[in-house]
Parts: C-alpha cells; sequence; structure tokens
C-alpha cells in the first residue's frame, strides 16, 4: 500500500459518565482499542453491533472529537498532536454522511444555499461560479439543476440522501466517512444510492469509511471490512477474504446470522448468547469471550492482540 490516507492505531476515546446528579463518575469506553488503515481511493466498511463504537470512531475520524487515546494520522498528519490552526485547516478535507439526511439538512436554507454555503465559507468563487458548482453537483448525484430552489421537505427520502451527499462532496474532499447512510432508506432505494457513493468514488477518488450494520450493503461497496466488537478491531482484511472464510468467532457469528451471505449456509447458524456487554464494565481478557462458542480459560484472562493471520488481522486466541 502507498502511504495511507488514514491510520488508525490503537485508537481509544472514553467518555465520563456520572449516574444521577450526585452519582460517582464512570468512564465509558466507547473506543477501546481500533487500528486499520485505509489507502486513498479505498472503501473500508465498518461492522459491529449496536453500541460497539461506530459512531464513536466517526466522530474521531472527522474531527469532531479528539481521541483520548492511540493515533491517528491523516494524511501524514499526527491529528493528536496538531495545532488547532492546522487541524482547522484540515476539516474541509474529511466530510460526513449521516443516517438521516432530514436532520442533517437545514429545513429554512434552499437546497441551493445548503450546497453554496462550505464554498462560501472555504473559497473564494464568485457568486456565479457557486451557483455553478451548485448546479453541477446536483447533476452529479442525479438530480437536476432548478433543484436547488428546492427546500429539504420537497424531497423524497432517497433525493434527501442525495443532497446530503453532495453536500459532503462540494469540498472534493480525500474522505468521507458515512455512518449508515442507507439504513434509513427503503430497500428499493438503497441500492441506487450505493451505486451514486461508489459512482461519484470512481469519479472523485474520494475514500470512504463506510459504516453500516448490514453485511449485504458492506459486501457491495467494501474494499476492506473491519469487524468492531466492544471498542475493538476484532478482524480487520480485505473484503473477500474476510467473507469467504471467518475467522474471529464473533465475525463467524455475524455472517451466519445473515443466511444468504453465510459461508457454511444455515446448517451452522451460530446464535450469540447474551447482549453485547458494557462498555462500562466490559469483560476481562477478550471481551467476547462470555459470548464465545470457542472460548477457553485463557480467553478470561488474557486479552488478544490483533495479528496477521491467513491474509488478514484477527484478535484472537483460539484461531
Ligand atoms: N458522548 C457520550 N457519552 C457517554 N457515552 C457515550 C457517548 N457516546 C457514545 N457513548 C457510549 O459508547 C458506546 C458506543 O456508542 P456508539 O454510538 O459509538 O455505538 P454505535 O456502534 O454507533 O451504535 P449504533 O449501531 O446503535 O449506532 C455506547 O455504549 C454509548 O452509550
Ligand atoms: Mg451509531
Amino acid at each position: 500500500m502507498d502511504t495511507p490516507l488514514l491510520q488508525a492505531e490503537q485508537l481509544a476515546r472514553h467518555y465520563t459518565v456520572r449516574q444521577g446528579w450526585f452519582g460517582r463518575r464512570q468512564t465509558v469506553q466507547a473506543l477501546a482499542s481500533v487500528s486499520f488503515q485505509l489507502a486513498p481511493s479505498r472503501t473500508l466498511a465498518v461492522v459491529g453491533e449496536s453500541g460497539c463504537g461506530k459512531s464513536t470512531l466517526a466522530r474521531q475520524l472527522t474531527l469532531i472529537e479528539t481521541p483520548s487515546g492511540g493515533t491517528l494520522r491523516f494524511e501524514g498528519n499526527d491529528l493528536s498532536t496538531l495545532a488547532p490552526a492546522r487541524r482547522h485547516a484540515l476539516r474541509p478535507r474529511v466530510q460526513m454522511v449521516f443516517q438521516n439526511p432530514y436532520a442533517s439538512l437545514n429545513p429554512r436554507h434552499s437546497i441551493g444555499r445548503t450546497l453554496a454555503e462550505p464554498l462560501l465559507l472555504h473559497t473564494q468563487l464568485t457568486q456565479a461560479e457557486r451557483q455553478e458548482r451548485v448546479a453541477a453537483a446536483l447533476t452529479q448525484v442525479g438530480l437536476r439543476p432548478e433543484h436547488a430552489a428546492r427546500y429539504p421537505h420537497m424531497f423524497s427520502g432517497g433525493q434527501r440522501q442525495r443532497v446530503a451527499i453532495a453536500r459532503a462532496m462540494m469540498l472534493k474532499p480525500a474522505l468521507v466517512v458515512a455512518d449508515e447512510p442507507v439504513s434509513a432508506l427503503d430497500v428499493s432505494i438503497q441500492a441506487q444510492i450505493l451505486n451514486l457513493f461508489m459512482d461519484l468514488q470512481e469519479q472523485t477518488g474520494t475514500a470512504y469509511v463506510f459504516i453500516s450494520h448490514n453485511l449485504s450493503v458492506v459486501e457491495h461497496v467494501a474494499d476492506d471490512v473491519m469487524v468492531m466488537y466492544l471498542g475493538r478491531t476484532v478482524e480487520l482484511g480485505p473484503k473477500k477474504t474476510v467473507f469467504a472464510q471467518p475467522l474471529h468467532p464473533y465475525t463467524q457469528a455475524l455472517m451466519s446470522a445473515t443466511p444468504s451471505l453465510s459461508p457454511r449456509e444455515r446448517s451452522a447458524r451460530i446464535h450469540l448468547q447474551g447482549e453485547l456487554p458494557s462498555p462500562l464494565n466490559p469483560p476481562s481478557g477478550c471481551p467476547f469471550h462470555p459470548r464465545c462458542p470457542q472460548a477457553q480459560p485463557r480467553c478470561a484472562a488474557e486479552q488478544p492482540a490483533l495479528r496477521e493471520v491467513a491474509g488478514r488481522q484477527v484478535a484472537c486466541h483460539v484461531v
């Protein structure tokens, strides 16, 4: 791989929470240890159960928050030590697309105004040039230039997500982090939006971190896949390798729960016992061991490190 665009090493983020007004302070380890690299123009899909830290990761990658530990490099800059002015200058290079486009678009602004805003803030373009760029952006995402005069409520959900994607692309970012960008859409619309993401990547070379709980979505868009469990990377590798032969017992369980994707079909369905443990009080050793069908005594005692196995990285003692 050339110089990665984005590189995370044992990235961590915790939050201090208080139970009630006078309760004691506790630490939520929302992100415990996440490591990956992403090359320019590539797509890393991030999967894992609700609460495993996917959106927390997205907030670190998009510079909305500062990580509490580990390192995060973007275009060679170490984000944890970067001066605020340099950090600010990088902001337009990373954009985000959210699950709910209605909540992320200002209902009182016309689409044209919403799309022109980043240009107004970050470029020296004249008004005529901005209008031209807005029209081009609308066409690029499959809408029409005259849609610039409309307001968000005048669009369907799929069209609104197209607008949100156009806005994310306005400043030609190097990276777009998309957090469940098709989960709120009608199934019939999902494939269109996924194809739009892929077409735009081909045209612009923008890299994506694509968060989704839906493995068929991941299979459609990803180059690499990262499986997270309780704030940790548990398996990471090329999509084909991980999908053809998942090695981590958690990845196997996730995939076997989606019949059409299961490598060993329905007979080998693995049912996960219990719920995702609380990041306030994570299990000792491997965080997955209380639910793992293959757990051994060592798994409760010792945290497995990510290591290279069969063309991908896995954090598991048993593999
Ligand atoms: N600002 C915060 N303060 C306290 N706890 C937080 C905060 N943000 C996230 N958490 C906790 O961190 C954990 C990870 O949350 P996160 O939203 O990143 O999960 P997720 O993988 O995006 O889940 P989902 O699939 O439901 O969106 C959760 O237990 C959550 O309650
Ligand atoms: Mg989330």
